[in-house]
């Protein structure tokens, strides 16, 4: 017994003292930071979503698969509309759109298997403008226009096109293209012009500081002034229109399908998951 009570006595100590070893190593605990920064007036608690940027995104706390895992079962999880794992729930294109699976966390890093088939981001890396950043937070153009408008309609397809041949300020641009952008009803029946919303470089009135009414406004691309002309958000790359901002605008339907467009395009569990594809999208 005695022997015994030592023996536990020795390995209760060597715990303690490997844990004190431990806790020195580690970096200071996240709440005696947090304590720190609120005493010293560092916790800026203003705005939407200030507890989550606040206390998750600023101080980068490792996002688990097993949330993501829950956000994509959960209806309204990223705004109004049915969970993701209900449309895209199967790597089978015959019962899943897109034969994308959300379901599960190697679903999910594989992307849609149905051709084209593609991978929604790339583990690591800011996800923002990937197809699943983009998916989930930018609203298709003219603003408000609805899933069930082809994107194969006519001046889309001249528009691809146009990009595919290089860009250019030519005849055809200026005779074929440009007015598409300046004429009410082109893209779908009762839709503002798009240079309604986006005539100039100065936002307000201009959103995104996005100018369409002319190809060097189209070149220059957006935010121009925010970020300077040399860091502009490009939204047109010549020869490639798929990589091209303006065109991916022009097709891909914000998901869920139907959101509103008003619905916040930060919403708290965006941020999270973009956060967790940051950290390297770990199944584990
Ligand atoms: C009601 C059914 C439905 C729901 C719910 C839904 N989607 Fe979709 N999703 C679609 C359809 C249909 C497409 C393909 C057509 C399109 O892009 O409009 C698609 C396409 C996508 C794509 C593009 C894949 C590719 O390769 O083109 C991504 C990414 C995506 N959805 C992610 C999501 C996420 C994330 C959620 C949850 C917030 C979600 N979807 C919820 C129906 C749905
Ligand atoms: C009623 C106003 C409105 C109309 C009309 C409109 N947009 Fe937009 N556009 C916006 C808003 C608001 C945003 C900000 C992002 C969002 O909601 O997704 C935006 C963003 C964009 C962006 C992204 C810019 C960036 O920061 O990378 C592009 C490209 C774009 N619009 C193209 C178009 C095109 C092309 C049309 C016409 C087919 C169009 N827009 C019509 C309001 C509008």
């Amino acid at each position: 017994m005695v022997i015994r009570g030592a023996a536990i006595g020795a390995v209760t100590l060597l715990a303690v003292s490997v844990d004190e070893a431990g806790a020195s190593d580690r970096k200071a605990s996240l709440t005696r930071q947090m304590v720190e920064d609120i005493k010293a007036g560092k916790m800026e608690l203003e705005g939407d979503h200030a507890a989550v940027n606040e206390l998750i995104i600023k101080r980068n706390i490792p996002i688990t698969y097993s949330y993501i895992a829950v956000l994509m079962r959960t209806p309204n999880a990223f705004g109004e509309g049915p969970a993701c794992v209900v449309c895209h729930g199967s790597g089978d294109p015959s019962v899943s759109y897109r034969g994308l699976d959300l379901s599960t966390c190697e679903g999910i890093n594989k992307g849609s298997t149905e051709p084209p088939a593609r991978k929604l981001f790339t583990p690591g890396k800011g996800a923002k403008k990937e197809l699943l950043g983009r998916m989930l937070r930018n609203n298709r153009m003219p603003l408000g226009v609805r899933f069930n408008v082809p994107t194969d309609s006519p001046p889309i397809l001249a528009i691809r096109q146009w990009i595919a041949d290089g860009a250019k300020d030519d005849a055809h641009f200026k005779k074929d293209i440009l007015p598409l952008f300046a004429t009410a009803n082109t893209f779908a029946a009762n839709t503002p012009a798009c240079t309604e919303c986006h005539m100039s470089n100065q936002e307000p009135p201009s959103f995104h500081e996005l100018d369409l009414s002319s190809y060097k406004g189209i070149m220059l691309g957006a935010d121009s002034v925010a970020k300077g002309v040399a860091n502009a958000t490009k939204v047109v790359i010549p020869g490639k229109p798929d990589e091209s901002g303006l065109m991916q605008h022009l097709v891909e339907n914000r998901m869920p399908p139907g959101i509103e467009p008003s619905s916040d395009r930060d919403h708290p569990n965006t941020q999270l998951l973009l956060r967790w594809i940051e950290q390297g999208a770990r199944c584990d």
